[in-house]
């Protein structure tokens, strides 16, 4: 055995980790494979949002927020992640070959991957509160670490200018029959192991003018009263290559952990990104023209009194991962009797 190459059980355990990441929908358009000497993250174009996403922004967003993740866990896990992103040309899917060598787990990796199981996207009224100083901070220098800018909006001027995107992005989107059947075929879901559950949703038609949430089929998700007092901020990258795509996942999933290791509740938000005027309208008049607009992060504080959400369920890792795991290790050959299996 070699102990400077993990064990195909810890790459298993760091992806099972991984694949708590936010995704578009809750679409997990990712495939692993480890091939005893690397993990690969392929971006599953079979699960891209064709109405939604006709550009394919959101589907890396996604796979960054599941590699960023799966580097977290591997950290806590005594395994440092060298990452090689978009390593071959000749295969644009093939968005990271990830390499792990042994590393000293800190109490900052731990408390971290700890963020993982407890992070929700919630899409509730939060408290009023403000953010902390010191924790706006944090939540900058996550985004910062990853090549991206995380901006708070909280003047009036560049408020309403988000908030007329999303009004327009949502108009357009439901005027649009193809987007429409989409979304109600990935949410409002019951006892599915992908797509946005009913549970987890609030109706948009009752948050009016606000700038929070998508809207869902069949929302489920009772609500609080009054004024929403979550914190907006604004995700950009310098550019919009797909490796900036990729680069402003990771950067999300930085901030959403950090944000949970803080005892802060989040969401994501990316409608107004999916149209080309609505993106172009953020850019202008939120970001004044210096980069590119990726994600609308909502954080704050849960209202007194509310519970947690439950989990979002995730697809069984044996769909994800290739190969499966087995009981001998890595860098083995798969015994007869198990292959195919
Ligand atoms: C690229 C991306 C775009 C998303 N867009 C939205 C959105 O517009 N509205 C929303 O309510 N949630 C959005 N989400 C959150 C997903 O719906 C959520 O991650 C998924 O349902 C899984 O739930 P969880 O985050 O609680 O695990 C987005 C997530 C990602 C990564």
């Amino acid at each position: 055995m070699d102990h400077n190459l993990p064990d195909a059980y810890t790459v298993r355990a760091a992806i099972a980790l991984a694949v708590r990441a936010p995704s578009v929908h809750n679409s997990q358009p990712w495939a692993w494979r480890f091939t005893g000497r690397t993990v690969e993250l392929r971006a599953d174009p079979h699960r891209q949002l064709r109405n939604a996403d006709p550009d394919g922004r959101d589907l890396l967003v996604s796979c960054g927020c599941a590699l960023h993740h799966f580097t977290v866990a591997a950290a806590a896990m005594g395994w440092a992640a060298q990452v090689h992103r978009l390593p071959d040309p000749a295969e644009p899917e093939l968005l990271a070959r990830v390499t792990l060598v042994p590393h000293e787990t800190r109490d900052g990796d731990i408390a971290l991957a700890a963020a993982i199981p407890r992070r929700r996207s919630d899409r509730r009224r939060f408290a009023d509160r403000p953010l902390l100083v010191r924790d706006e901070v944090y939540l900058r220098k996550s985004a910062a670490d990853q090549d991206a800018a995380l901006q708070i909006v909280d003047d009036a001027p560049r408020l309403s200018a988000l908030t007329k995107a999303a009004a327009e992005a949502g108009g357009l989107h439901r005027a649009d029959p193809g987007y429409t059947i989409e979304l109600a075929a990935w949410s409002g879901r019951r006892y599915s192991p992908d797509g946005v559950p009913a549970q987890n949703a609030v109706s948009a038609r009752t948050v009016g003018q606000e700038l929070r949430v998508r809207d869902f089929a069949d929302a489920g998700l009772v609500d609080g009263e009054g004024h929403d007092g979550a914190v907006l901020t604004v995700l950009s990258t310098a550019g919009d290559t797909p490796l900036d795509r990729l680069r402003a996942g990771e950067a999300a999933s930085a901030v959403l952990l950090t944000a949970t290791r803080l005892n802060l509740v989040s969401c994501v938000y990316t409608e107004p990104f999916e149209l080309t005027s609505t993106r172009a309208l953020v850019r202008d008049c939120v970001l004044a023209g210096r980069g590119e607009p990726q994600l609308v992060v909502r954080v704050g504080y849960l209202p007194e009194g509310a519970a947690p959400l439950p989990a979002t369920p995730r697809r069984p890792l044996g769909e994800v991962v290739h190969p499966p795991a087995h009981p001998y290790g890595a860098g083995l050959p798969v015994p007869a009797q198990l292959r195919g299996r």
